[in-house]
């Protein structure tokens, strides 16, 4: 048995790995490996280190582009983010649309170099538009100290998706999709990965097997051919694998009669939309694949957590095409793991660690799962402020969460969460709040995007509509309208008042969250709303639980202290027909341990 600790200032999260009934060397494993908000996964194997690398998509998340490692292909801890300085990327912090933001990253290393190779998209620019697609490199050579990632080195290219690769020479090329201007198909051009020089023009080597969306492409080489792994039919229930290969770099591709090589398409699997996969090989040279996949079925209503990473073993003989293993589910049975409970450095949370009842102390920062939506506004997050040690002071923002229009926000938005990473869990924070001007409001959000999240906020509105008298409301609404929960505004009960209050979130079952409040000094919370979850499914990424505070477009500027941060995981849904199990103790699943602080 292993335990991890992680200290946090005064905070101490613990986390046990549970006894393993069958040893380890089993081939049972659960997906997802990365729960929640982490699509577009590139992994790698670094056999130096017997560690797994993966890297996953952030879009307007703020610190962006998550690096996750792992021993055993089970445990994952966040390694850091890339992208963890607003001046590395500058424009990320202007760009508009829930769809917009960093797409998907290709993560390797080379020579000592982590090179991470993605796309800034800005989404809501007309598909000709050249400024649309925004390619950069990221490099370190020290990927455990996230403060060494470089500032962003852009290249051009009008698509997306893009991926390095090194020909036998040492030449370094860059693979990138276009859906859009350009033919359709996967492009390839020389370009110098450290200053994004392009050496050469484009060359399309092949727009895969007439999908929606050829797209994610990624060259490997292997026994004397270039291999061409690309993902069509879009990024929804169409979503597939196809693979072609050449002798030659530049083609032509001969595409393998057996794709699509991996899809959960046209099946009732609970896990939908497989695609945008990546391979690599474990130490005893077995071969894996991760792709991302939604849970909820073919229905594809009820999403929250989004695209989510999976994984998958494979085979890949000599000369023969890779074989991916399908349909992807949540218990599967692949190559023998690595033994589990192997030493990771870093301190970061692990992917589905719960947060236990944080505080903000003095000198500590934000812990690195907490998001922001787009680079934060400086100085409005104080940590320990007068008054309140111990809590996080947020300064309002003069935009709320649904910012100038659903896709926009210039000047920033006062918000912080985590993502949501089990179907079941319960969120809740205590707010000591007191609005003073009419309209200024803060309170926890379940959010997916400024145009698709659920709120609910205590501020300050008058007594009735014929009132000068501004009393204290709870409001809450769903952005967009939803008929099933609509929104309301309600006079806090006097019991609520002028005290701090605890407010939940919590996801009562599959479909639905409720949103509840209470005294923080009692137990008992009363639910004030439920939001079905089809409101926060949507897009391309995955809910986040947080708090935010906002003047609404007025005056105020009184801040909204937090602390007692609890994010708790109470179960996993991983097939149709089986409801949410909290897996603790299981094989390959962490307990979070939940000490009362
Ligand atoms: C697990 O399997 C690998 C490869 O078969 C072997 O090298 C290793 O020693 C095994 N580990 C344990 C703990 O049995
Ligand atoms: C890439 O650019 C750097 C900096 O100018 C240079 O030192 C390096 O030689 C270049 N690499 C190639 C392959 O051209
Ligand atoms: C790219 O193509 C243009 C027009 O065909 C040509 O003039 C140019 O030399 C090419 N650039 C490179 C780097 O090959
Ligand atoms: C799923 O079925 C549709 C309709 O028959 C077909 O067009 C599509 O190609 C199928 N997709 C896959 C990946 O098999
Ligand atoms: C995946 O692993 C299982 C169990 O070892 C094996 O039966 C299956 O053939 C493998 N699939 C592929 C595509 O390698
Ligand atoms: C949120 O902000 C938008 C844009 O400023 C504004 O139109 C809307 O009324 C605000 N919502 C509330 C509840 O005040
Ligand atoms: C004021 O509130 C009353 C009762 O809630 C409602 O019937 C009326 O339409 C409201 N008037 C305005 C101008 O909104
Ligand atoms: C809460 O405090 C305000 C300001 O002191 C006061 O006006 C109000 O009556 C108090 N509410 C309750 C329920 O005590
Ligand atoms: C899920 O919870 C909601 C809200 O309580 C309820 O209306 C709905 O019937 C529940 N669904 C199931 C399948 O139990
Ligand atoms: C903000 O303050 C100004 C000046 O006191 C006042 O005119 C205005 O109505 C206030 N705005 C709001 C939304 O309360």
């Amino acid at each position: 048995m292993l335990t991890q600790t992680l200290t946090l200032g005064s905070l101490l999260l613990v986390s046990l790995l549970p006894c393993l009934a069958s040893g380890r060397n089993s081939s049972q494993f659960l997906n997802p490996i990365l729960p929640g908000f982490h699509p577009d996964p590139s992994c790698t194997f670094i056999s130096d280190e017997e560690t797994f690398y993966c890297a996953s998509s952030s879009f307007n998340a703020f610190p962006g582009i998550p690096i996750h490692a792992s021993k055993d292909l089970t445990t994952w801890r966040l390694v850091g983010n890339v992208l963890n300085r607003e001046s590395q990327l500058p424009e990320l912090a202007v760009s508009v649309g829930g769809t917009s933001g960093i797409w998907a990253p290709t993560l390797r290393l080379r020579d000592g170099t982590w090179y991470l190779v993605t796309t800034m998209v800005h989404d809501k620019k007309a598909a000709d538009d050249p400024t649309r697609w925004r390619n950069i490199i990221f490099t370190t050579r020290d990927i455990w100290n996230e403060g060494s990632w470089s500032d962003a080195a852009h290249f051009d290219f009008e698509g997306y998706d893009t991926s390095p690769f090194w020909d036998d020479d040492g030449t370094s090329y860059i693979v990138g999709s276009h859906a859009y201007k350009v033919e359709p198909g996967n492009h390839l051009a020389k370009v110098n990965l450290t200053t994004g020089e392009l050496q050469s023009n484009w060359t399309n080597l092949w727009a895969g097997t007439g999908g929606l969306a050829p797209e994610g492409p990624h060259l490997y080489r292997k026994d004397g051919f270039y291999y061409l792994m690309i993902a069509e039919g879009g990024t929804g229930l169409g979503h597939m694998e196809t693979i072609a290969r050449s002798k030659n770099l530049y083609g032509p591709y001969e595409p393998n009669s057996a794709n699509p090589i991996l899809t959960n398409a046209n099946t009732t699997e609970y896990f939908q939309t497989i695609g945008h996969a990546d391979l690599f090989q474990d130490a005893y040279g077995k071969w894996w694949s991760v792709a991302l996949s939604t849970r909820g079925g073919p229905s594809f209503k009820v999403y929250p957590m989004g695209r989510e990473t999976v994984l998958t073993n494979a085979t890949w003989d000599e000369g023969a095409w890779p074989v991916i293993h399908s349909p992807v589910r949540g218990v599967m049975t692949g190559w023998p793991l690595p033994e589990t409970g192997q030493y990771l450095p870093g301190d970061g949370p692990l992917v589905d660690q719960g947060d236990n009842d944080l505080r903000f102390p003095p000198s500590c920062q934000l812990p690195p799962h907490f998001l922001h939506w787009r680079p934060p506004i400086e100085g409005n997050y104080v940590i320990s402020p007068p008054g309140h040690r111990n809590y996080l002071g947020l300064k309002p923002s003069k935009l709320n969460l649904t910012g100038i229009d659903g896709n926009s926000a210039p000047g920033g938005q006062t918000f912080v969460g985590r993502r949501q990473v089990d179907t079941l869990f319960t969120y809740r924070v205590v707010l000591d709040y007191a609005p003073k001007e009419a309209h200024e409001e803060a309170g926890v959000t379940l959010f997916l995007t400024q145009n698709h999240h659920v709120r609910l906020g205590l501020t300050l509105l008058a007594a009735s509509n014929t009132s000068a008298t501004f009393t204290p409301h709870f409001r809450f609404m769903t952005e967009p309208y939803s008929s099933a929960a609509p929104p309301f505004s309600a006079p806090v009960p006097d019991s609520l008042q002028n005290t701090s209050l605890t407010l939940e979130i919590k996801a009562v079952n599959e479909t639905h969250f409720s949103f509840a409040a209470g005294r923080a000094d009692s137990e008992e919370l009363a639910i004030v709303a439920h939001a079905p979850g089809d409101v926060v499914s949507w897009g391309f990424t995955g809910t986040l639980v947080g708090v935010y505070a906002t003047s609404n477009g007025g005056n105020g500027t009184e801040m909204a202290y937090v602390s007692h941060w609890t994010y708790k995981g109470e179960g996993q849904t991983r097939s149709n027909s089986s409801p949410a199990t909290t897996l603790v103790g299981k094989e390959g699943v962490l307990a979070v341990d939940y000490l009362p602080a």
